[in-house]
């Protein structure tokens, strides 16, 4: 969804269409399960009728088999209340939301058409999920196993990523990275220290490709959050094994974005040293973080 979409003012027949288009939720087999979570959900559903902004992101959402793996992660207890959006992609929503141990990041992934195709050139060729079933809610659930095993992954070579806490269907639940607000992205800051900034991040690309076998694959200052001054890098549903037929293609692309973010603020960084760096040079190896494997 573009930004001015986003920002449009209420549009009173759609949301009359969209009233209708959550009759299911009084059927009598889902109504006890929304009775149930509603009020885990109020943050996001705005209390009036017509609270139109927050209804929107409902309407996106939640649809019926997203609120089904709702409910059941909320009966877990991975999930207490789900209160307001972070943001939203093109792939996913993430929500600020709470549970038994304090504070997550919920990410939802829609499960419209438009957003498959984009899915399939990552999936196709990684040998850990051959064979699977195309079909499309299939492979929205493929690709937030796939997030949650790569957080793993990463955390098990010590790199900071947002803790993976649980995954069902189209929902993934991690640690939240921020306090009530997001951290900010690399992004929305300028920073002091660009340069050891940027060898922090190759170092970080470098071990992702030797020790964890992945590629990012969309690796930017869009997807680092900065807390107290340290990097974390986050979605990582796209990233691929070394072993993906382009693998190497992606690693290139994403070591290309670094070297032209950092000569952009005014350093004159080599590309082909950079790749050397990441296929050649040995990487430390860190301490493993908790939750990796
Ligand atoms: N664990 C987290 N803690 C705090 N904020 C987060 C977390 N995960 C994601 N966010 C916020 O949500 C935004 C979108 O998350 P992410 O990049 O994973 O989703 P996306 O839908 O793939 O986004 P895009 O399509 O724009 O790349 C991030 O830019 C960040 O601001
Ligand atoms: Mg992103």
């Amino acid at each position: 969804m573009r930004d001015e979409e986003w920002d449009l003012e209420p549009d009173f027949d759609s949301l009359m269409k969209s009233e209708r288009k959550h009759e299911w939720i009084s059927e009598p087999r889902f109504k006890k399960l929304f009775n149930e979570i509603e009020h885990g959900l109020q943050g996001v559903m705005g209390k009036g009728r017509y609270d139109w902004v927050d209804r929107r992101v409902f309407d996106q959402v939640f649809d019926s088999s997203t609120l089904l793996a709702i409910h059941k992660m909320m009966q877990k207890g991975d999930i207490e209340t789900i209160e307001y959006p972070i943001a939203r992609g093109k792939e996913a929503h993430v929500f600020y939301a709470t549970s038994n141990n304090g504070p997550v990041a919920v990410k939802i992934f829609h499960t419209t058409n438009a957003v498959f195709k984009s899915l399939a050139k990552y999936i196709d060729g990684d040998p850990r999920f051959g064979g699977l079933s195309r079909r499309h809610r299939e492979l929205v659930n493929i690709w937030v196993r796939k997030e949650y095993r790569n957080l793993k992954r990463m955390r098990a070579n010590g790199l900071r990523v947002p803790l993976p806490i649980s995954h069902f269907k189209n929902v993934l639940i991690m640690e939240f990275i921020g306090e009530k607000q997001a951290s900010p992205r690399l992004r929305d800051i300028s920073v002091k220290n660009p340069f050891e900034i940027f060898s922090q991040l190759l170092d970080i690309i470098a071990i992702n490709w030797q020790s964890c076998n992945l590629v990012h694959a969309d690796f930017s200052e869009y997807n680092i959050l900065i807390k107290n001054e340290d990097i974390w890098v986050i979605d990582v549903g796209q990233a691929v094994t070394n072993q993906h037929p382009n693998a190497e293609e992606f690693l290139v692309r994403d070591i290309t974005r670094l070297v032209e973010w950092i000569n952009r603020k005014g350093f004159t960084v080599d590309l082909a040293e950079c790749l050397v760096r990441v296929l050649d040079e040995p990487v430390p190896k860190l301490e493993p973080l908790p939750g990796g494997d």
